[in-house]
């Protein structure tokens, strides 16, 4: 079953020079989460915030959800030292790694709910092997790497095979799309299955934080 729609503005698309700030506008503007996108110039061709950020977010007050995308090869060290820094999800992607099921039980193991990603090009099969290890499916649908890219229509087939193997095994996992998302196709993605909406641009740019998170609630 679908949970209620929640709204994680992605802080890439922040003003890093005031990131405290830019966190606490879109959370009082109505965002429920925060996305924290961790990108380490390998997995992904660009450099992004580690653990030491996510640290000084909790310590600057910030007591929301993050929600932690590992877009990183070498997950390992990260899980731990984000666990320690006060990330509430850690998703690691699918691609990263051999040993998902290790890992995916080391997020648990450490406090963390756990989330596996998907770049557009891989299959999700693998899934129906880890669903009770899980938390959150995050269906990339864009490549991973920057924000403000155009949504790939093929993540709606995705969404929705995905939404199934959720709705089949019981498992209360959320099951989030990220990348590209806007006014015009999110309640297409909800259509098709997400109830979680990883939106960078579309809220950090929006003349309105609040009358922006305000739609894309209503339309999800
Ligand atoms: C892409 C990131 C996304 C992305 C979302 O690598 O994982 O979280 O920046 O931002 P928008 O909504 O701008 O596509
Ligand atoms: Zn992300």
């Amino acid at each position: 079953m679908k949970q209620s729609p929640i709204i994680a503005p992605s802080l890439l698309a922040a003003n890093f020079a005031h990131l405290g700030r830019d966190a606490k506008s879109v959370l009082a503007a109505g965002a429920q989460w925060l996305h924290f996108d961790v990108m380490d110039n390998n997995f992904v061709p660009n450099l992004s915030i580690g653990p030491m950020v996510c640290q000084a977010l909790r310590d600057d007050g910030i007591t929301a959800p993050i929600d932690v995308h590992l877009m990183v090869n070498n997950v390992d060290n990260l899980i731990h030292a984000f666990a320690k820094a006060g990330a509430t999800y850690v998703t690691i992607h699918a691609e990263a790694t051999p040993h998902v099921d290790r890992h995916l039980q080391q997020i648990r193991d450490l406090g963390c709910k756990a989330g596996l990603a998907f770049n557009p090009s891989t299959p999700i099969a693998m899934l129906e092997n880890v669903l009770d290890k899980l938390d959150l499916i995050l269906i990339m649908s864009v490549n991973p790497g920057f924000g403000g890219q155009k949504f790939i229509p093929q993540a709606l087939a995705k969404i929705q095979h995905a939404r199934q193997l959720i709705d089949q095994s019981g498992f209360d996992i959320r099951l989030s799309a990220d990348g590209g998302i806007n006014l015009e196709n999110i309640k297409t993605i909800s259509d098709a299955g997400a109830d979680t909406f990883v939106a960078g641009y579309t809220v950090f740019k929006a003349e309105n934080k609040q009358k922006a998170i305000e739609m894309l609630l209503s339309l999800a």
